[in-house]
């Protein structure tokens, strides 16, 4: 898709297809407007007979006649103009493409995206419509044989403004929406790929290829003598069952000057989970392949920090293991040493995210971080406090906390904090190592970010647990999101406006 900003009156443009939103009060966008006087009152008599669904995520379609200038007008509904958020705009302007696409339109204007949001303004609304508009018209291809039989998607979307500075704050929006788009595309292929190409090798290919075009990216690959050396005892435990070589991936991203400190992203990359000896039960356990979503939204935003060109150090950490039973796995009650000197007691061979995570966190320190994100499909527990909307967010940094859910709020891209009180720390005890790998029955993803804590008091940190957003599960849209890549492409775009200040 081209998106185009343009300065010009929308009853003097032409295409296939225009969105304009409505509010459940009868508001119009100011496009909408417009075509309502042009068409002789063709939306405000719709929305007098009760025609126009007004409900987010539903549309309605006015006019199908190729004889007019715009052929058809899809109506999207926005809900309550006083909880209309970035979130709603996405979920409308969803809707309305996949109509605009069924339709067969090639060419869109969006005059949706003029419904005002609160503090949000142009460009962010652009943003958000870009990354909306991709994720809807995203198809996974790569391991399917035929041509794809839907229709084409739409080719072009205008977004038209009034005046020149405003042209100006649509093409910054569609800068970084696409480049956000971008990012979010590679983690939803790199994830739809299954277990048996997505391998940790193949991520780390996948992250030197995107040296390849962006020179100011440096991609080292540490394996598995390297981290044996380094004392990644717990990493290493996880893969002791896998032919597949575990790989710990780096990603420098350098736009500021060599001396500032970097934002640390660390990825969980579990390329298939079968739990290990731990064996999880046989249903949905195609699921699992997901597990190295973490690892992909990390490279999603290690690519939209190029595309950017973001004026911020940035490192991308990919901690790359396949979980899997057999001779050589690890056993419940083993004990290994983790790279900070820590031991611990593996009771569940299943808690094996954190196992990677936490040597990986110990090693983010030699890059000295202003902060560390981990992001990670960490437990199943986080879809059963939050299901599939927010992310849960954990941290040691009220500040950042801050950031981050602004960040998610602003993207679309929502996260939601759960404690992380010293009180559950107990739920770790083993008498017979430092701590054990699992806490129990209760709290299960605080207890999973309590064990990371113990690895990250050196610096501000942040988890993301990412196990009820990174894919859908089931359905014609089951498979990756691309989330929390919006996220925290958002939180970096606002850190490097701030360091600029
Ligand atoms: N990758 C899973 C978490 C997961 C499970 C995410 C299902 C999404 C859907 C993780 O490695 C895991 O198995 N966690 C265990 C932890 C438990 C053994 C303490 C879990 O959540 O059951
Ligand atoms: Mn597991
Ligand atoms: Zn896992």
């Amino acid at each position: 898709m081209k998106f185009i900003a343009k300065t010009a009156p929308i009853e003097k443009e032409t295409a296939d297809c225009v969105i304009v939103g409505m509010f459940e009060s009868g508001e119009f966008s100011p496009a909408g407007k417009k075509l309502d006087t042009l068409y002789q009152d063709l939306l405000s008599d719709s929305f007098g007979r009760g025609t126009l669904r007004t409900t987010p995520g539903q549309v309605t379609t006015l006019q199908d006649s190729s004889r007019t200038r715009h052929a058809c007008i899809i109506v999207a509904g926005c809900g309550k103009q006083d909880r209309f958020t970035i979130h709603t705009l996405q979920r409308a302007l969803s809707a309305a493409v996949s109509e605009a696409k069924a339709r067969g339109a090639s060419s869109v204007i969006n005059g949706l995206v003029e419904m005002p949001v609160p503090n949000a303004d142009t460009k962010s609304r652009v943003q958000a419509s870009i990354v909306a508009t991709q994720d809807t018209l995203y198809t996974y291809t790569r391991t399917k044989s035929g041509a794809s039989s839907g229709k084409a998607s739409p080719k072009t979307m205008k977004f038209l403004a009034s005046r020149a500075t405003e042209t100006r704050r649509i093409r910054q929006g569609i800068a970084s929406g696409e480049a956000i788009a971008g990012g979010m595309k590679l983690t939803k292929d790199l994830g739809n790929l299954p277990g048996n190409i997505c391998t940790p090798s193949y991520l780390a290919r996948q992250a030197r290829s995107l040296k390849r075009d962006h020179p100011n990216l440096r991609v080292t690959v540490l394996g598995e003598v390297q981290m044996k050396k380094l004392g990644m005892g717990a990493f290493l435990s996880v893969t002791h069952g896998s032919a597949q070589p575990a790989k710990l991936v780096c990603m420098e991203y350098r736009g500021a000057r060599p001396g500032q400190r970097p934002v640390v992203l660390i990825g969980k990359g579990i390329t298939f989970d079968t739990g290990g000896i731990s064996l999880k039960p046989g249903s949905a356990m195609d699921e699992m392949k997901f597990d190295m979503c973490g690892a992909g939204s990390v490279l999603g935003t290690i690519k939209a920090c190029c595309m950017l060109d973001l004026p911020m150090n940035v490192v991308g950490i990919l901690a790359c293991a396949e979980n899997m039973p057999g001779g050589k796995a690890s056993r419940p009650g083993d004990v290994v040493n983790t790279m900070s000197g820590q031991t611990v007691e593996i009771l569940n061979t299943d808690a094996e995210g954190r196992l990677v995570l936490c040597d990986a966190l110990t090693y983010a320190k030699r890059f000295k971080p202003e902060l560390v994100i981990d992001i990670a499909t960490l437990t199943g527990a986080c879809v059963v406090a939050l299901g599939h909307v927010p992310a849960g967010l954990m941290s040691n940094d009220e500040p950042l906390v801050s950031s981050l859910l602004e960040a998610g709020e602003h993207s679309g891209d929502r996260a939601w904090r759960l404690p992380l009180w010293d009180d559950y720390q107990s739920q770790l005890d083993s008498n017979f190592a430092d701590m054990a790998n699992i806490g129990g029955r209760w709290a299960g993803t605080i207890t999973a970010a309590c064990f990371l804590s113990r690895f990250t008091e050196a610096f501000r940190w942040a988890h993301l647990d990412i196990a009820g957003v990174a894919w859908h599960s089931q359905g014609k849209r089951k498979g990756a999101t691309g989330r929390p890549v919006p996220l925290l492409t958002e939180f970096l775009l606002q850190q490097a406006t701030r360091r600029r200040h």
